[in-house]
């Protein structure tokens, strides 16, 4: 095992996450009401491991195609795979009208909570209007199929209509999160040459306004090939309208036509780039397509939430600026013609019992969101959730990271009332789905054990040399066979792709997580084995961070690690070493460095806590050993430094750490 898995491991068994892995006896078997009408059943396993594609031809029949596809998996140029390549079909069509032509347009879409307690009400019908509004707009832009357009928006429904828009002409979007500054939107345009915009004005955060049209006229300035911007009015603060340029949503998409007939694309046309952190400084742009994406959403959003779409209120809780948003508060349950809660805001805004007055008002049954916000939520204390009638719940989710044992029995416990199975889901930006899940209806959950591959997905946990390890042991985890969701290449750089997963092991998928298979050889995650870092179920990138720290002037050199953290899984320590001629920085430095990586990056990416030291770690080929830093940030004790060119390094940074701030 390397020297990364060992330290992740060790990082995550010292915050009490696996330390109890060998011991884990509590088993959660499926409620047998559930099981004996589950969507998924041990069979369905059995038939997928036979044939695998006929498994995920099966599964293709799910949507509607303008073309059937007689293909499925074209593997004859690895990593480079297509699927259903000759069918063709419209991604808003699947999302939308066909429900409406089925007789559901009265079905509701979406039950949109607005912060400050607005709401609204979108039936498919509604919502297919809306998108055909938007498409004629984008079409009167001169968008054309092919081309990108950047989405930078709060958690409203246009948020919605405005990928769909694109989805349905043909158009990849960019949906770039909220929370990033304008550097991190204007690299993000750039990277894919985006011509077109489409904001707000503002969103609402924690009670009040918060602008985000600002923040695009300032990262326009280094864009010069954006031609429109689409402004949504959300909160009605001023902003500045650039003549020619930027028009208002309400005025230009409101009077488009509502007609607009979908046009059928290739299964490969792509359907969106998301960008992601990656192990170095640059973000990658992961490119989803459009045929074995909505197959691979909407079959896992059936099958792991066991979805009944007449019946189920359906609730992600998370941003649409994330792949979670996009597979599962948009394409999956809308392909699946699902009815889901979208929310604006904060947890605790007004009141700490926000989210189960949603659960209560709107009858959720079904929850899906991340840890941290368990462990918050757990911190917080159970007298919120008491207040309100959670009986409507009948199965939660688990995304981002691993999944502590305790907070896994809290949530079962406390939200789910000792009823609803706990399906923590293993999966990544760049595989577009779920991988590794419990299924409500077959699996005995175990308290943070991420458990099997879902069915029609294969995966292993192997070793260096590639071999895969014994139950009890520990590795990186490896996907097997191509799956129809995967990311297709990262945007322009295709050897890129090749280097990042597809070289560490011949014919595998790399992940980039550690992970081990227990005793009954079910698979717990034991976190990254890169230079990533998972905050709040977030990827940072240490090295993007420390790039930012870097461009600073008072900065000399950076090094960033991820310590463990009791409610954001993860946080950001930076160690700095200031440049001679900024003297000892002054006492606001460290403000001001935080301030500097929330203009470089986003707010998201501000180090929890930033310490100046003298010097840093390095071997003698000139590496700095972050597991040494990891060591300090965490208060443990330093461990091996006997590859250190400098080992009183160490005691000098320490001793730095032990004075009073
Ligand atoms: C981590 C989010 C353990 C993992 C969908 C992965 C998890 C990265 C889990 C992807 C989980 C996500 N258990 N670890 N259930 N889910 N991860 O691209 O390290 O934002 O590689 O996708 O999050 O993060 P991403």
């Amino acid at each position: 095992m390397s020297d990364e898995v060992r330290s992740s491991q060790k990082a995550q068994s010292d915050e009490g996450g696996l330390s109890n892995l060998s011991h884990e006896d509590r088993r959660f078997p499926p409620p047998e009401e559930l099981a004996a009408s589950a969507n998924v059943t041990a069979a369905t396993y059995e038939q997928a491991a036979a044939d695998p594609d006929a498994f995920w031809a099966e599964q293709a029949k799910r949507i509607s195609w303008e073309t059937e596809p007689t293909e499925v998996l074209d593997w004859s140029n690895p990593p480079f795979a297509t699927w259903f390549a000759d069918g063709t079909l419209n991604a808003a069509y699947n999302a939308c009208d066909r429900h409406v032509e089925a007789g559901h347009g009265d079905r509701v879409a979406f039950y949109f909570e607005g912060e400050p307690g607005d709401t609204r009400e979108i039936t498919y019908a509604q919502l297919t209007t809306e998108v055909k509004q938007a498409a004629n707009a984008l079409i009167e832009l001169g968008v054309e199929a092919g081309d990108r357009v950047a989405i930078y928006l709060p958690m409203i429904p246009e948020a919605v209509v405005a990928m769909l828009a694109c989805a349905r002409i043909g158009a990849p979007h960019t949906v770039v999160f909220g929370g990033f500054s304008s550097d991190a939107l204007s690299s993000r345009i750039l990277d894919c040459g985006v011509e077109v915009v489409i904001t707000a004005d503002g969103g609402y955060r924690r009670g009040a306004p918060s602008g985000l049209k600002p923040a695009v006229d300032e990262a326009l300035t280094k864009c010069p090939d954006v031609r429109h911007v689409l402004v949504i009015r959300r909160t009605g603060q001023d902003v500045e309208m650039t003549e020619g340029r930027d028009l208002w949503w309400h005025e230009f998409v409101g009077q488009q036509s509502e007609e607009h007939t979908a046009e059928a694309f290739p299964a490969e046309h792509p359907l969106y780039i998301m960008y992601t952190s990656g192990s170095t400084g640059k973000p990658k742009g992961i490119l989803h397509t459009t045929g074995g994406y909505l197959v691979g959403t909407s079959y896992t959003h059936w099958a792991t939430f066991d979805l009944k779409p007449e019946t189920d209120v359906f609730w992600t809780a998370a941003d649409i600026g994330w792949v979670t948003g996009h597979s599962y508060l948009v394409y999956g349950p809308l392909v699946n013609g699902t009815t889901s809660v979208m929310y604006e805001g904060t947890p605790d805004t007004p009141h700490k019992g926000r989210w189960w007055e949603i659960i209560e008002k709107y009858r959720v049954t079904i929850l899906y969101c991340a840890p941290t916000a368990i462990r918050t939520f757990m911190k917080w204390g159970s007298e919120f959730p008491e207040q309100f009638d959670l009986s409507s719940l009948r199965i939660l989710g688990s995304v981002g990271e691993p999944i502590n044992p305790e907070a896994y029995v809290w949530y079962r416990h406390v939200i789910g009332g000792d009823r609803t199975p706990v399906v923590d889901t293993w999966w990544q930006t760049e595989t577009g789905m779920h991988m590794i899940s419990p299924m409500p209806g077959v699996t005995s959950g175990k308290p943070g054990a991420a458990m099997t591959p879902v069915p029609g997905v294969s995966v292993d946990v192997v070793n260096d040399e590639a071999q895969s390890v014994p139950n009890g042991s520990g590795g990186y985890l490896v996907i097997t066979k191509p799956w129809p969701s995967m990311l297709r290449t990262l945007w322009g750089d295709d050897q890129r792709f090749v280097d990042t997963y597809w070289s560490r092991f011949a014919g595998l998928y790399f992940a980039g997580d550690g992970a081990k298979r227990d005793d009954d050889g079910d698979i717990w995650f034991l976190g990254r084995v890169d230079d990533v870092m998972n905050v709040s179920g977030h990827r940072m990138s240490t090295t993007e961070i420390e790039s930012a720290l870097v461009s600073h002037p008072k900065v000399a050199e950076a090094a960033v690690v991820g310590a463990s953290d009791p409610t954001t899984g993860q946080a950001i320590v930076a160690f700095v070493i200031l440049r001679s001629e900024a003297g000892d920085g002054g006492p606001d430095v460290v403000a001001e460095l935080r301030a500097h990586v929330a203009k470089e990056i986003g707010a998201i990416a501000k180090p929890r806590q930033i310490m100046v030291v003298e010097e840093l770690p390095k071997t003698r080929s000139g590496k700095i050993m972050r597991r040494l830093l990891r060591d300090i940030a965490e208060h443990r004790e330093v461990g091996d430094v006997t590859t250190l060119t400098d080992s009183s390094v160490m005691s000098l940074i320490k001793d730095n750490m032990d004075k009073p701030a």
